[in-house]
């Protein structure tokens, strides 16, 4: 018996892997995190499978189902939004099965992040702009902010960043990231982004609680904040100039031309 955790992705149901697909059709018992799994994702489950919402579970009840299933032997989905790597709770259930001796395996999903710069259409590193995202999030109920991981810390950096779990509070974000990126920054927020309901706003940073604010968007949503969201004029990257000598193809696209031609390496 093995529990399988899997990524189910930000919401449309053709955005979980297919490996992912194949192993919640392959298990007996599927528990899943309430709202942000579709329900077509659900009926990939086989006939007859045990299928638990475990939003209103706590931990201990979550468990309680797993070492149900573990001593009939049977195979458990474990689905979480997006991707397990984060904000998924998997640390706390992984370390209570390696506990009990539990063999789990773990399959990646496509990350709400990913989905909201799809549907911008913006790649989030862009050369001579910003070279990183940091993925963060505003202290909740459930988890306070270590201490250094604040908002401006990040800002500093001049990097993009994907503040989740906070579009609640986009006016306190907005007033802390302005001192670093201006007020004018391009800035986003995405609600349900691949969801039939998603929503995007997209503004100055300092006009964007405003719009949050009007569009009554409280949750599930992302807030991206950072020049590359609206890079204007930037240098392309080196990678595909022409001049540009790298191991595919050497001395540039001269090289390719005489690979693909005599088949041989210049
Ligand atoms: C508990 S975290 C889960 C993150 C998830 N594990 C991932 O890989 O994206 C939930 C937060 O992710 C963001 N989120 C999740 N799904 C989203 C979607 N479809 N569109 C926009 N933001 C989403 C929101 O900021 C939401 O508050």
């Amino acid at each position: 018996m093995t529990v399988h955790f899997i990524g189910a992705g930000p919401g449309a149901a053709d955005l979980i892997t297919v490996r992912g697909r194949d192993r919640i059709a392959a298990c007996p018992v599927c528990l899943y995190a309430g709202s942000l799994v579709a329900p077509e994702i659900l009926g990939w489950c086989p006939p007859g499978a045990r299928i638990v919402d475990t939003a209103p579970l706590d931990l201990d009840a979550i468990m309680g189902e797993i070492e149900a299933a573990h001593a009939r032997g049977q195979d458990v989905a474990r689905l979480h939004s997006g991707d397990l790597s984060i904000w998924s709770a998997l640390a706390e259930q992984t370390r209570r099965l390696d506990r009990l001796g539990i063999p789990y395996t773990v399959t990646p999903g496509v990350p709400a992040f990913s989905a909201a710069a799809a549907l911008l259409g913006r790649e989030l590193t862009v050369p001579g702009l910003t070279q990183s995202v940091v993925l963060t999030r505003t202290s909740g109920r459930a988890s306070a902010m270590p201490e250094r991981e604040t908002l401006a810390a990040f800002a500093a950096t001049g990097a993009t960043l994907a503040v989740h779990l906070s579009i609640h509070v986009a006016e306190r974000v907005a007033a802390e990231l302005i001192p670093f990126y201006g007020a004018d920054c391009p800035a986003a927020a995405v609600f349900r982004a691949s969801w039939p309901d998603e929503r995007v706003l997209t503004g100055r940073l300092a006009d964007l609680p405003g719009l949050v604010a009007e569009a009554g968007i409280e949750r599930t949503a992302l807030i991206l904040v950072g020049p590359a969201l609206d890079p204007g004029a930037f240098r392309e990257s080196a990678l595909y100039a022409p001049d540009y000598d790298r191991r595919y193809r050497p001395g540039g696209s001269v090289g390719i031309v005489a690979d693909e031609l005599t088949g041989e390496r210049r």
